[in-house]
C-alpha cells in the first residue's frame, strides 16, 4: 500500500469530523451521524485509489451512501472516466465510521471520532453488523490472553505480563446492562473498572497504548467497529480478539450470506485485518487519544488526527489548521 494513501485518508476523517462536529451537543444523533457520511462521502472522490466500501453505513437498501460493497474514490468519480486506463488505481477495501460514537457526539460527550481502516482487497473481515466479544490489550501480554479464558483469568496473566498488582489495572468496559455479569466478576478481582457509554474503538486503542491509563478491553459492542479496531491495533503492535455474537438465526443467516461458516469461531488480528493495513482517525470531540475540533479564530478551525501504518508501526499525530471560509 502506498504510504502517501495515509495522509490522503486522514483528510477523508478530517472532513467528515469537522462536519458532525457542528452538531457537537445538539441533541440530534441523525444529523450529526448524517453531515459526517456527507462529508466523508465527497472527501473519498479526490483519494487516487479503486476503493470498496467493506464495512460502513449498512446494507445498500438502508444506507443511502457509505453502504456496504459502495465503489469510492478517485477510480469512481466521472473524471476517472475519461481516463482509459483506470486501473491505474490501487484496489483498496475499506472500514469505515464517519461518526463513531453518535451519541457522544450528539451530546458533546468524551470520544466521539471519525475513523477509517484500509487493506488492500480482500483483507478485511466483512462483518455482519451484529455484535462482536472483543478483548484488546497491548504488546506485553499479546497472545497470553484468550477469549475463551474467564475475565478472571485473562486478568490475572495480564497482571503478572504487565508486572502490576490486579488493584492497578485498569479494565475499559462499554456500560450495557449485557455487561452486568462481567462487571461483577471484574470488580471481584479487585481490578479498575473504566465504564464507557459509547466508543469501543477509541477504548480499545487506549488498552494498547501505554501511558492512556486503560490495560485490557472487555466485552460485547458492534462486530464492525471490532474490524476497525483490530487494523488500528494491528499497527500499534497490540492484540485483538473478536467473536461474532448473534441474536438469532436471522444473523447468522445473514452472516453465512457474507461467508461466515464458523458460528464460534475467535477471530484474531490477522483474520479481521489481513497483511499491510492503514488506520487514520480525527477527533470530534475530545477524547482519550485525540482532542476534538477547535474553533479557533473566524473562519480557522484546528483538527486533530493520527494515522497508523502496519508496515512501518508508525504513529503520526497530524493537527490541521482549516480555512473554511475558502
Ligand atoms: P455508533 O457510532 O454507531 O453510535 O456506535 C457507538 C458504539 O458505542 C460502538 O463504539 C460500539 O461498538 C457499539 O456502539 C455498541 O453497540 P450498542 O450501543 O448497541 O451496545
Amino acid at each position: 500500500m502506498d504510504r502517501n494513501l495515509a495522509l490522503e485518508f486522514v483528510r477523508v476523517t478530517e472532513a467528515a469530523a469537522l462536519a458532525s462536529s457542528g452538531y457537537m451537543g445538539r441533541g440530534d444523533e441523525h444529523q450529526a451521524d448524517q453531515a459526517a457520511v456527507t462529508a466523508m462521502r465527497s472527501a473519498f472522490n479526490s483519494v487516487l485509489i479503486n476503493g470498496r466500501v467493506v464495512i460502513g453505513e449498512g446494507e445498500r437498501d438502508k444506507a443511502p451512501m457509505l453502504y456496504i460493497g459502495e465503489p469510492v474514490g478517485f477510480a469512481n468519480t466521472k473524471e476517472a472516466k475519461k481516463i482509459n486506463d483506470t486501473n491505474i488505481f490501487p484496489e483498496i477495501d475499506i472500514a469505515l465510521d464517519p461518526l463513531e460514537g453518535t451519541t457522544i457526539c450528539a451530546k458533546g460527550g468524551v470520544g466521539a471520532t471519525s475513523v477509517i481502516a484500509a487493506a488492500k482487497k480482500g483483507n478485511l473481515l466483512h462483518a455482519p453488523d451484529v455484535y462482536m466479544d472483543k478483548l484488546a490489550c497491548g504488546i506485553k501480554a499479546k497472545g497470553c490472553l484468550s477469549l475463551d479464558n474467564t475475565p478472571e483469568k485473562n486478568i490475572s496473566i495480564l497482571s503478572k505480563k504487565l508486572n502490576k498488582p490486579i488493584s492497578d489495572l485498569t479494565i475499559v468496559i462499554l456500560e450495557r446492562p449485557r455487561h452486568e455479569e462481567l462487571i461483577n466478576k471484574v470488580r471481584l478481582t479487585g481490578a479498575r473498572i473504566c465504564l464507557i457509554g459509547d466508543g469501543d474503538v477509541s477504548a480499545g486503542i487506549a488498552a494498547c497504548t501505554q501511558g492512556s491509563g486503560i490495560d485490557l478491553l472487555l466485552g460485547i459492542g458492534g462486530a464492525p467497529e471490532g474490524v476497525i479496531t483490530a487494523a488500528a491495533i494491528k499497527c500499534l503492535d497490540g492484540d485483538f480478539q473478536g467473536r461474532l455474537i448473534f441474536k438469532d438465526e436471522s444473523e447468522k443467516s445473514r452472516a453465512k450470506d457474507m461467508g461466515i461458516k464458523d458460528y464460534n469461531k475467535i477471530y484474531n488480528l490477522e483474520q479481521l485485518a489481513a497483511g499491510p493495513v492503514l488506520f487514520a482517525a480525527t477527533g470530534v470531540t475530545d477524547g482519550p487519544f485525540l482532542k476534538g475540533v477547535r474553533h479557533l479564530s473566524r473562519g480557522r478551525v484546528q483538527t486533530n488526527s493520527v494515522v497508523f501504518r502496519s508496515q512501518t508501526k508508525t504513529k503520526r499525530y497530524i493537527q490541521t489548521e482549516h480555512n473554511i471560509q475558502i
